[in-house]
């Protein structure tokens, strides 16, 4: 082929090249601006006058005297929800419940159940009989006290029996409970507050991280089975908030308080199937799913928890120095 053959058939792609150019670049354009405009919808505009009473005149919170439960109660109290609470604890219950009382005026009910156990679903459907439920949200939760290698987890056998009816089979019984009123009504929304470490494995909180992934499933895969029902039904996957479970005392942008976690969150009720909750937390999840390759998100997991890990057994051997009851760490 000589040089004039080769400049003919360049010019002769010229025009085709430019259209596959042209059409590429519009496409990416119009994904970023959908992108745009959808993020606009979801963080700033929000959806907060759905989750109303209207919906229905009682709210459910499970795991409500702490943390992010203890906070949508307050929330859904604020918007004008009677609330049921449930938690293990008479005493806290009761605690929150007069605050609610006092503060939103609204009527309370309280029902102490430890979902470790799995008899108590019995006690659980009396309680909540007769009511009508707008909002469930499903936040009862535990993880690991430490990162471990799995082998390693002290009482392994009640350890995994506990996280497995407190993180999974909780959620399936409440919402076996409640859906079916909120079903006949053709109204309710049902929160179910998985975590970021249910997005991809975290090694050293392996069993915490596979609940919170069956979490999310389970919530996805009953939202298709009921959105024509006019049931909402939302995953939820934060990464840290500063709670008890954490033991972050100070709130960073990142790692917000639970407070200012469901105030976001509920803006996003009915805009987003699963949702990380808020914003910073989206650039988060954004980041670790569609922008790092999953390996290397596993390993900077393990590597981050195996760090954690031996900071918490250091820092205990030293406590248990100074008790002098110098009990084997390790
Ligand atoms: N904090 C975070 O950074 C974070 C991140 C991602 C996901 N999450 C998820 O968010 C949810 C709430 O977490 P949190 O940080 O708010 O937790 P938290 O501060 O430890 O509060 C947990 C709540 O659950 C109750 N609870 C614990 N074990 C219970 C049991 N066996 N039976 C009944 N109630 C029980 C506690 O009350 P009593 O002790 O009185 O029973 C408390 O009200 C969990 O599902 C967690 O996995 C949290």
């Amino acid at each position: 082929m000589t040089w004039t053959d080769a400049g003919d058939m360049l010019r002769r792609a010229e025009t085709p090249l430019f259209w596959v150019g042209a059409f590429t670049v519009a496409s990416i354009l119009l994904w970023v601006l959908y992108r745009l405009l959808s993020g606009f919808r979801v963080w700033v505009l929000g959806n907060g006058q759905l989750i109303s009473p209207q919906l229905g005149k009682w709210a459910v919170v499970t795991g409500a005297t702490d943390g992010i439960g203890k906070s949508y109660a307050e929330e859904l109290a604020r918007r004008g929800f009677a609330m049921v609470l449930i938690s293990r604890s008479q005493h806290k219950l009761d605690d929150v419940a007069r605050s609610l009382e006092d503060r939103f005026g609204v009527e309370t009910k309280t029902i102490a159940a430890d979902f470790g156990k799995t008899n108590i679903y019995p006690t659980i459907e009396a309680g909540l009989s007769g009511l009508e439920i707008g909002v469930l949200v499903n936040n009862v939760g535990v993880s690991y006290p430490y990162p471990e290698y799995y082998l390693r987890i002290p009482d392994l056998d009640n350890f995994i029996t506990n996280m497995i009816n407190v993180n999974m089979t909780s959620v399936c019984q409440m919402t076996r409970l409640v859906l079916p009123r909120m079903a006949n009504r053709s109204k309710g929304v049902i929160l179910n507050i998985s975590s970021a470490s249910g997005m991809y494995p975290v090694p050293l909180l392996t069993i915490y991280s596979s609940t919170k992934a069956f979490v999310d499933f389970f919530s996805r895969g009953l939202q298709e089975e009921y959105r024509r029902q006019g049931i909402i039904i939302q995953s939820v996957l934060p990464f840290f908030v500063a709670t008890k479970m954490t033991r972050i005392r100070k709130p960073t942008l990142d790692k917000p308080t639970p407070e200012r976690y469901v105030a976001a969150e509920l803006n996003t009720v009915g805009l987003q199937g699963q949702t990380n909750g808020y914003f910073p937390h989206a650039v988060m999840g954004w980041v670790t799913t569609k922008m790092v390759p999953i390996g290397l998100v596993i390993f900077l997991g393990a590597r981050m928890n195996r760090l954690q890990r031996t900071g918490y057994l250091h820092r205990r051997k030293l406590r248990e120095q100074k008790n002098g009851t110098g009990l084997k760490t390790d």
